[in-house]
């Protein structure tokens, strides 16, 4: 079949799936929207223009996910229902929305993986590593950091750098999606804040990641009654920490908008630090470990990439890298070749990498990097 009949295909299964996603019956939505994924995943392979793919893939990735969220739906219906009538069901509902944030396996990621950004490493690891491994080194005026704030443009390694700092040492962490509280759970965000804050009491040494926390400490007033609630909650949350000594418990708030953080918040943040885009020496680093185990031509080099991909970010990078290593994959496919393993797909060369860069423009503009520049300057930690 042709590219375009699958896309067709596609969206023929999306319609059905949207209609009866409309009508909320969920269990016939869900393997629309994967029928629909799939052929879209298949029209990927024969799409010559990568910016057309992207959208694509995009598209695909949406409907997985929400299929995903319609089966989550379906499953806290099908509990609510088995535990309708006990006296602690909304308890129940309030742990199970925490056991979904808190990441017990550790985060495969380490600080060595993550390219530049020296200063925040050390912030981090003063702030979060040092007190953990040597708690007795931290008392009295040496207090740690309690709340540190990471704000840049966006795929500039915040979440990256968070979750890195977790893998390094022994405490739950905690990866809560601002965004995502407010919108499954506004009536109980409340409720589900202060339960979060006392789990990590309980389960400390503790971080507390909210990631999209703009979406949290937002500026204040003329807003939904419980969205005010929520952010009195955090804030009280986050004074319980500050004051207690013993309590080994840090708040980590990533944000792209930090000009959106009221600054109520700003204050409780004692650390904000910059997270700009990568440097040449960053940027060509994030093209080593994008290409790793991958076949490069010899011709290949960092550095002439990472000269032109000035005002690039880090996944911006990623993303060149990734359509540069699929170009010998595509043509052993559009040859008729892929299914033959004698055949091996030549090595990635610079001119892929440079088409790839053609195709793919950098994400953040100059103003907006205007934008973090000044409130660093205002309100960042040097
Ligand atoms: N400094 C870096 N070193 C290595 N890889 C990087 C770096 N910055 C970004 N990347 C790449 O970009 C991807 C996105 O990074 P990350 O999710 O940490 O961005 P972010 O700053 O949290 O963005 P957002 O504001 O959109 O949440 C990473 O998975 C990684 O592939
Ligand atoms: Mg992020």
């Amino acid at each position: 079949m042709s590219a375009q009949g699958l896309i067709d295909h596609a969206r023929d299964f999306a319609i059905k799936a949207y209609n009866f996603d409309k009508e909320k019956n969920y269990s016939e939505a869900i393997p629309y929207y994967l029928d629909a994924a799939e052929a879209l995943m298949k029209a990927i392979k024969f799409e010559r223009n990568p910016q057309v793919a992207r959208s694509l893939k995009k598209k695909a990735e949406m409907y997985i996910s929400r299929s995903k969220e319609l089966r989550d739906l379906l499953e806290r219906k099908k509990e609510r229902r088995s535990s309708a009538g006990s006296d602690d069901e909304e308890e129940d509902k309030l742990e199970g929305a925490i056991s979904d944030i808190i990441v017990t396996e550790k985060p495969n990621i380490t600080l060595n993986e993550i390219a530049g950004l020296e200063t925040a490493k050390q912030t981090l690891r003063e702030a979060i590593v040092l007190p953990l491994m040597r708690p007795d080194l931290f008392s009295g005026a040496r207090r740690p950091w309690k709340g540190i704030l990471l704000f840049g443009p966006p795929g500039c390694g915040k979440t990256l750098l968070a979750k890195a700092t977790a893998a390094e040492v022994e405490a739950t962490f905690f990866n809560v999606s601002a965004s995502s509280i407010i919108s499954k759970w506004l009536g109980e965000s409340e409720k589900l804040v202060r339960t979060l804050f006392e789990l990590s009491r309980e389960k400390q040494p503790s971080i507390i990641f909210i990631d999209e926390v703009d979406a949290l400490a937002g500026a204040r007033g003329g807003e939904h009654d419980a969205m005010r609630r929520v952010k009195t909650e955090l804030l009280t949350s986050m004074d319980g920490l500050s004051s207690s000594e013993k309590d080994r418990i840090v708040t980590v708030g990533a944000t792209n908008m930090p000009e959106a953080i009221d600054g109520a918040f700003r204050r409780r943040f004692e650390r904000r630090i910059y997270i700009p885009l990568p440097d040449f020496p960053a940027r060509a680093a994030i093209y080593g470990f994008n290409t790793k185990g991958v076949d490069l031509a010899d011709e290949v080099d960092f550095e002439v990439l990472a000269e032109i991909t000035d005002g690039y970010s880090g996944s911006d990078i990623a993303m060149v890298c990734r359509e540069a290593i699929m170009t010998p994959i595509r043509e052993l496919d559009m040859a008729g070749a892929i299914d033959d393993v004698s055949i091996k797909a030549r090595a990635v060369t610079q001119d892929d990498f440079i088409e790839a860069i053609e195709a793919i423009n950098p994400s953040v503009s100059d103003d907006e990097i205007e934008k973090y520049d000044q409130w660093n300057e205002e309100f960042g930690s040097a």
